[in-house]
Formats: C-alpha cells, sequence, structure tokens
C-alpha cells in the first residue's frame, strides 16, 4: 500500500493584518479535519507560517484525492467563518470560488503531494513559506539536489551517485500545466537557465534517479493567474523526503542560511531576504521578511510523529540576524530599482491605472 503526503495551505484571515491567524480560527480547523476526517485521514498536523494555514494529511487515498481536497477546502470554510465572527483581516482571502468542484488546485489553496511506498524509516520535511511565491524554493532545491558546495552526498553517496531528475514547470502557462523534464547533472546549465526566473519557471517535482522514487513536490499556484488581480502572494509549500536516496536533512537545510532575495515581502510587490524561522512565527517588519518555516517528521504506516522543529536552534538566530540586516538594507532603498519588482510583477493592479493617467499627460518634444 502507498502512503500519501498532502499539504494543503490557505490564507483565511489573520489578526491585525496580515500577521497570523487567531488561535480561535485554527483551532476550528483542526477540529474540523479531526471530526470529520475519521475514516479517511490517518492522521494529520495544523500548523501556521505567517498568515498561512497548512494541514499536512497522511492518508492512503492517493494524490488529487476528491475526500481530501474536500475535506481541506470545508475546514477551511469553517476557518473562514469563525475568521468573520471575530473580524479578522482578508476573511476567506484564498478561498477564490464559491464551491468546492472536485480539486483545490486552481481555487486559491496550495497544494504539494507526493504519494510512496513508505521505506523502513521515512523521514521528510514540510516546508511551508510566507510573503512569497513558489519561485523562492528554486534555489535552495537547486542547491540540495545539484549542487555537492551544498550536497556533501553527491560526492560521498553511492546511493545519490546517478543524480536527480527536476520537473519544471512554466507557471505564465494557465491552459493546463507545461512541464519539461531536465536531468542532473549533465543538464545542470539547462536547469539553471529555467530556475533564475522565479516568476515563471518553478521546481514542481524532483526524482531519484537511483531508485525512481519521488523526492521532492513543491505547490506551483500562482493567485494572481487564477483570480487575474492580486489577491495576495502564492505562499508556497512543499514537501521533501530526505536520508537514502536522497539528501541528508542537513544537506536540504544547508542552501537555506542563504538567506536569498526572493519576490513578496509588502503587498506582495518587493524584493526581500528569506527568513527561515520557527514553527508558528509571525509576520512583523514591513510585511515581512519573507519566511520559511520547516518542520521535520517521520511516518509509519500513515501514522506522523510529532514535528522536530528544524529551524529552531541556535546555528538559525545568527542566520535569522544576518537575514534582518540584509532585509534592512534593500529597505533603504524604498521603492527604487531592484528594491520593488518589475512592472510586469507588481500585484498591486493600482499602479497599471496609475501608469495610464500619466501616459495621457506626457508630451512629446520635437
Ligand atoms: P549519524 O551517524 O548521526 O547517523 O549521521 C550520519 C549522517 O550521515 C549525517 O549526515
Ligand atoms: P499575504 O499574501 O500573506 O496575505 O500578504 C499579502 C500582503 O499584501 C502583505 O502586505
Ligand atoms: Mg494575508
Ligand atoms: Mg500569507
Amino acid at each position: 500500500m502507498t502512503t500519501t503526503l498532502s499539504i494543503i495551505k490557505a490564507d483565511i484571515g489573520s489578526i491585525g493584518g496580515h500577521i497570523r491567524p487567531s488561535e480561535k480560527l485554527i483551532q476550528a480547523v483542526r477540529s474540523f479535519v479531526a471530526e470529520k476526517g475519521k475514516g479517511a485521514v490517518t492522521d494529520f498536523f495544523v500548523s501556521h507560517t505567517g498568515d498561512d494555514i497548512a494541514i499536512l494529511f497522511s492518508h492512503f487515498l492517493g494524490k488529487g484525492n476528491e475526500k481530501i481536497h474536500r475535506l481541506a477546502w470545508d475546514a477551511f470554510v469553517a476557518g473562514t467563518n469563525v475568521a468573520k465572527e471575530q473580524g479578522l483581516y482578508g476573511a476567506g482571502q484564498d478561498l477564490l470560488k464559491d464551491s468546492f468542484s472536485g480539486n483545490v488546485k486552481g481555487m486559491g489553496p496550495a497544494v504539494a503531494e507526493m504519494e510512496f511506498e513508505e521505506r523502513p524509516n521515512e523521514p521528510f520535511l514540510f516546508f511551508a513559506a510566507d510573503k512569497t511565491d513558489p519561485g523562492a524554493y528554486n534555489l535552495p532545491l537547486y542547491l540540495a539536489f545539484a549542487d555537492p558546495m551544498y550536497n556533501a552526498g553527491l560526492i560521498l553517496s553511492p546511493s545519490m551517485n546517478k543524480g536527480f531528475k527536476f520537473v519544471i514547470m512554466d507557471v505564465n502557462h494557465t491552459e493546463g500545466d507545461r512541464l519539461i523534464e531536465l536531468h542532473a547533472p549533465e543538464e545542470i546549465y539547462d536547469i539553471a537557465a529555467l530556475l533564475r526566473d522565479n516568476q515563471r519557471f518553478v521546481v514542481e517535482a524532483i526524482y531519484s534517479r537511483n531508485n525512481g522514487d519521488i523526492g521532492a513536490a513543491a505547490s506551483t499556484t500562482r493567485l494572481h493567474n487564477i483570480a487575474g488581480k492580486y489577491t495576495g502572494k502564492d505562499d508556497p509549500v512543499m514537501l521533501v523526503r530526505v536520508q537514502g536516496a536522497f539528501p541528508a536533512t542537513g544537506e536540504v537545510l544547508a542552501p537555506f542560511n542563504i538567506g536569498h532575495y526572493v519576490a513578496g515581502f509588502m503587498r506582495g510587490s518587493h524584493t526581500g531576504p528569506l527568513m527561515p524561522v520557527k514553527m508558528n512565527s509571525s509576520i512583523s517588519y514591513f510585511d515581512g521578511p519573507p519566511v520559511v518555516c520547516c518542520l521535520a517528521f517521520c511516518v509509519h504506516n500513515g501514522k506522523l510523529t510529532e514535528p522536530a522543529d528544524a529551524f529552531d536552534h541556535p546555528y538559525w538566530d545568527w542566520v535569522r540576524n544576518k537575514v534582518s540586516r540584509k532585509a534592512t538594507d534593500i529597505r533603504q532603498q524604498g521603492f527604487s530599482g531592484a528594491a520593488m519588482l518589475p512592472y510586469n510583477e507588481l500585484e498591486y493592479g493600482g499602479i497599471v491605472e496609475k501608469m495610464g493617467v500619466l501616459d495621457q499627460r506626457f508630451i512629446v518634444k520635437k
């Protein structure tokens, strides 16, 4: 029997702006899943990263299963009702459709799922980010799965000696999933050529070339491609299996010490460094900085252990200080140049209208 891990996450309302959900809201989602998930869900874990609530499900029903997706959708609707009762900001923000239709993909929530035959020991990592978009995982995934400067196992471990297959999606293509498969190490220049463009090309999945198993699965939703306008950032989630044929846990975590600059931050319209944070962290400075949380689990016969909070360690306090510095540095230049996203990525329709009005006022001098 194969085990399926599904993360389904949404922003359905938060306290004091885009900071974090209320305890009551989180509890409503948790108790909904506990009660209505009986029989379908083997185990689950609810947490939040900034203003986004993620439900990690473990079950035997396979990817894209209607029961699991409906359960998540209905739990988010139940949470939205609490958000409305409490007057939370952005109640139901990511529920972009009025009613559920089979699968939450394309309806607002972000989804990352993988299905596999459990190994005798099955460690994996859950990632959830806030105030950024799916391209934020491109660089860490490239470095963890294809670069021996970060993944020592590519040199030291025979179980990774054939490298990995990257499945990359063109998220600008909205009529169906436009995908390409590229192989590391022989095609790493091609992989890098695509992954440099975080706004357009996003890693969807990675497979071991030693045994064909799935190693990573990330969410690829771009809300502004669904809604046609800004409704919030895409705040991506990801699953990564570790050890054995895959990178060690520490090799997957290593690239997150860069605090690389990603799109998001205030109003989804800026460039900011990605800060690794502890479980259930909130958002602060300039509606940011962009944050990522990592929880390590093991799963056995579909049962989850409690999470080990991977960024809750003194080492990451030092990284957080360094990233705060990077965030402050880029904020010094306000709206200028690289600090704000290019025009075609600006999430707020307001600037489009403003440019239209200003356009009328230009004069061409002969
Ligand atoms: P242990 O000897 O602590 O199991 O660690 C092995 C390892 O490969 C760590 O990356
Ligand atoms: P979220 O996408 O996390 O809701 O943030 C939106 C925003 O505009 C923050 O300034
Ligand atoms: Mg929000
Ligand atoms: Mg968010």
